[in-house]
């Protein structure tokens, strides 16, 4: 099976990524569909005895899948029952986009590294959590559904983007992740400044609040922070996120660069060091009040133990996925 997962793996390299990403959802779906019984059965062996609990959430283990790899909500049970305790479907915006030009993504094989500019390509919400209520009920881990604004609402009006799609959500996801912190969006990181970030948060603490009194369910919501913030915007913006039920922070989206023209977001090694020095500075900050999940670089057993030392409760993989497949999640839960 790896060898033949390998050899894929190897000839889909060949194709461009987008395309070659798309594939291996469809090969990985149509492959969990036929042998689904004996997939589960796995899962749960490779799960065993790595539960974990957080808040209201219970996670099979500490690896989860980041977002903006399942894009449509469509892939949630293949790709979950790989052995992923956890996965994060979007990010979803209001309306449907197409996202930025092409080509918008890039391999830096040499560097284990992506940079892509996607723009937050998606099918709208209302379509992503369709597709989401669909194909879950085949997986046991926690689904966390990530939430944008479209491209041409302004900022001004951006809380209203957030605030539509946390309502539809609501009752779906087991907690939402706010994405404010792509690069692939003009202006979307301005989000974070002073003049935007207090509404935002404000407003969508208020919405939560109401939500939760209605439905009657908590939703954790977590706060996704870009690792080329600097230390003294962290403070505020960590400070202001408590105050607001904020209940953890994913550290950390990708960083703007440029390679192979395409300015865009770097993941994988290259963003390892940036990430994992943000970690250190929102785990001094945030003293352990809330949830932290580690995102950028991961790969290693010992990513996993430096990002452990470092105040990360949970880890999130993509890069690192998509250049050794199935197999990194297997090396990385023994020693999760
Ligand atoms: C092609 C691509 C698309 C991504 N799309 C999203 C997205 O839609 N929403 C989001 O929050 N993060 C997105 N990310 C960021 C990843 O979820 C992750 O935080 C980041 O890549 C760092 O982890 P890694 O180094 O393991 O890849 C994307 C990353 C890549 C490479």
């Amino acid at each position: 099976m790896n060898l033949f997962i390998n050899l894929s793996l190897k000839i889909l390299r060949f194709l461009p990524p987008e395309v070659s990403s798309y594939l291996s959802l469809k090969m990985n779906k149509l492959f969990f569909l036929i042998f689904r019984f004996s997939i589960k059965k796995n899962y749960q062996e490779k799960t065993k005895n790595k539960n974990i609990s957080f808040l209201n959430l219970n996670f099979p283990n500490r690896i989860g899948l980041g977002a903006g790899l399942d894009k449509e909500g469509k892939y949630v049970e293949s790709l979950g029952n790989l052995g992923f305790g956890f996965i994060e479907v979007g990010t979803f915006t209001p309306l449907p986009q197409k996202g930025n030009e092409y080509p918008r993504i890039k391999r830096l094989k040499s560097m284990d590294s992506l940079i892509n500019s996607l723009g937050f390509n998606n099918p709208g919400i209302d379509i992503g959590l369709e597709n989401l209520k669909r194909n879950r009920s085949n997986f046991n881990g926690v689904v966390g559904v990530s939430i944008g604004k479209n491209r041409d609402t302004s900022l001004e009006s951006a809380h209203l983007d957030y605030i539509y799609c946390l309502q539809k959500a609501y009752l779906i996801a087991d907690y939402i992740a706010l994405n404010i912190s792509s690069p692939n969006t003009e202006g979307l990181r301005e989000l974070s400044s002073e003049d935007y970030f207090k509404k935002l948060i404000f407003e969508i603490n208020s919405e939560a609040t109401k939500l939760n009194e209605d439905l009657n369910k908590i939703t954790p919501i977590f706060l996704k922070i870009s690792p080329d913030e600097n230390e003294e915007r962290i403070e505020q913006i960590i400070e202001c996120s408590l105050k607001n039920n904020i209940s953890g922070f994913i550290v950390s989206n990708t960083s703007l660069g440029e390679f192979k023209n395409i300015t865009g977001g770097i993941s994988g090694g290259l963003l390892k060091d940036k990430s994992v020095k943000m970690l250190q500075i929102v785990n001094k900050i945030n003293a352990k009040r809330g949830l932290v999940i580690s995102s950028g670089g991961i790969s290693t057993k010992e990513d996993l133990q430096q990002r452990r030392k470092h105040g990360a409760d949970l880890f999130q993989i993509y890069t690192s996925f998509v250049y050794k497949g199935p197999q990194v999640i297997d090396d990385l839960l023994p020693w999760s």
